[in-house]
This record gives C-alpha cells, sequence and structure tokens, in this order.
C-alpha cells in the first residue's frame, strides 16, 4: 500500500521546554520516538531568536536520527552559515517575522528573488537539497523552478484555518491545482502549516502531494496518546 510521506515539525516540544527554561522534554528524544514510529523526517524551524528549538538542538538531532533532517530556516546570512556548518539532508526556506507567533504565509519569492537566490546557491553549494515554502501560486512556482530547487512546500495555513465550509473548498482547489502544476514542473510537492487530524483527511487525496510536514496537531494529541501514537495514527490517514 502506497502512503504520502510524513515529516514530523517537532518544534513544540521545545516550547514546552523553552516555557519554563528546563531540560525537558527533550525534542531530540521526541525526534527519536518520532523515527521510531515510521515517519520519514524529522522538521525544526531554527529561528534566529531561538526562542523553541535551540543551537544545540539541531546538531544533537542531526546526530541522532537517520532519516532526513529537514532544517527551516530563513535566508539570513547568520542562518544559512549555520545550516552550511550544520548540513542537514534539507533545507526549507521560510519567511520569518519576529513577532508572528508562527510562520505567516509563504516566502515571496518573486519580491525577494535576489535574497533568496544568494540563499539557495550558498545551500546548493553544500549539497543540502533546498526547498522553497510559498503560496499555492502559479508566479510563486515559476519562480522556485528559476531558481533551480529541486522541491516546494505549498503553504496549506488559509485551508487549516477555521473558516466556512465553501471557502475551505475553494482553498482545497487552489492547493489542488497549485500542486498539479508543481508537478508538471517536476517539483517533488510537500505540503504543510495547521494540518490536523481532520483537515488531513481532505487534502490526502490530491496525489500529487507527496509529503505532509506536520507538528502542532500531532505534539497536542501527544500528551493524550503519547508521542508514537500520535505519530501512527497521522500515518494511518497517509495510507491510500
Ligand atoms: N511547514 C512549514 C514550512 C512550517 O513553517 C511549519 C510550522 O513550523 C509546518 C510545516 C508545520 O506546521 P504545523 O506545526 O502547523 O503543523
Amino acid at each position: 500500500m502506497r502512503r504520502t510521506k510524513l515529516g514530523i515539525n517537532i518544534d513544540h516540544v521545545a516550547t514546552l521546554r523553552q516555557a519554563r527554561f528546563t531540560t525537558y522534554p527533550d525534542p531530540a528524544t521526541a525526534a527519536v520516538i518520532a523515527e521510531k514510529a515510521g515517519c520519514d523526517s524529522i522538521v525544526t524551524h531554527l529561528r534566529k531568536d531561538q526562542r523553541h528549538i535551540q543551537k544545540e538542538d539541531v546538531f544533537l538531532i542531526k546526530d541522532l536520527i537517520k532519516i532526513p533532517f529537514n532544517l527551516e530556516m530563513s535566508i539570513a546570512a547568520s542562518i544559512v552559515s549555520l545550516a552550511e556548518t550544520l548540513k542537514p539532508d534539507q533545507a526549507t526556506l521560510v519567511p520569518e517575522n519576529r513577532k508572528e507567533l508562527t510562520t505567516e504565509g509563504g516566502i515571496d519569492l518573486v519580491k525577494n528573488y535576489k535574497k533568496v537566490e544568494k540563499a539557495v546557491n550558498r545551500l546548493k553549494k553544500k549539497k543540502i537539497k533546498v526547498s522553497l515554502f510559498i503560496d499555492p501560486i502559479k508566479k510563486q512556482i515559476k519562480a522556485a523552478k528559476d531558481l533551480g530547487v529541486e522541491i516546494v512546500e505549498i503553504n496549506t495555513g488559509q485551508f487549516s484555518q477555521k473558516i466556512p465550509k465553501e471557502k475551505q473548498k475553494k482553498e482545497l482547489e487552489r492547493i489542488k491545482r497549485a500542486a498539479l502544476f508543481a508537478k508538471e514542473k517536476k517539483f517533488f510537492v510537500a505540503a504543510g502549516h495547521g494540518l490536523d487530524y481532520e483537515n488531513i483527511k481532505k487534502i490526502v487525496e490530491i496525489n500529487e502531494i507527496q509529503e505532509f510536514n506536520i507538528g502542532h496537531s500531532i505534539i497536542c494529541e501527544s500528551i493524550f496518546l503519547g508521542l508514537a501514537p500520535a505519530v501512527k495514527k497521522m500515518l494511518s490517514f497517509l495510507k491510500k
């Protein structure tokens, strides 16, 4: 049986730790448990302000896991330098705004083309696969193609919000069109942001999406079920 790949974002384990500046819960332990539960990659967003995941965490996680490590990051020069040293399997470039609660939208590749190009070229030189987190818009996908990356991650943030059913259906169609277009352009197509055990049921029907990156809902469910069962529960929804 085929299933869509699942990347687990473990940032919220670190959010809990940083709420009290304790040494627990340890995100690296969470990464290992998620790996054992059968996910396909581990995702963390190392923010410039290190408000959840810390620099030490990413080095430890990279050492401990055997599955691919996907580092979400901004295009800030200092973070690109860190990624050059860390050498994750993949870097996903996202916009970063200090005041946001979480990533608020895709990176605008058209507006920031030159800056993104500089970061992409530096990462590619270190043989790090680059993914660009973008809104489901054709011109963004075209710009990603011009930038020469292999992966795009479509932002599902709008779709995942508590919006009227009709609006959500339209957003799902917009994501489907974007996924189809990206697939035609020969991208590996990922998607993520705000996905949970309910909305995944609709979006998993889009066959062009090859991977979902999910964090918050799974870490929340793990409070009640434990992390491994929460990961396995999401995996069960990804079977085709
Ligand atoms: N993908 C990207 C690019 C993100 O920025 C995030 C949030 O860090 C996620 C996926 C996971 O989002 P969530 O925690 O809402 O599942």
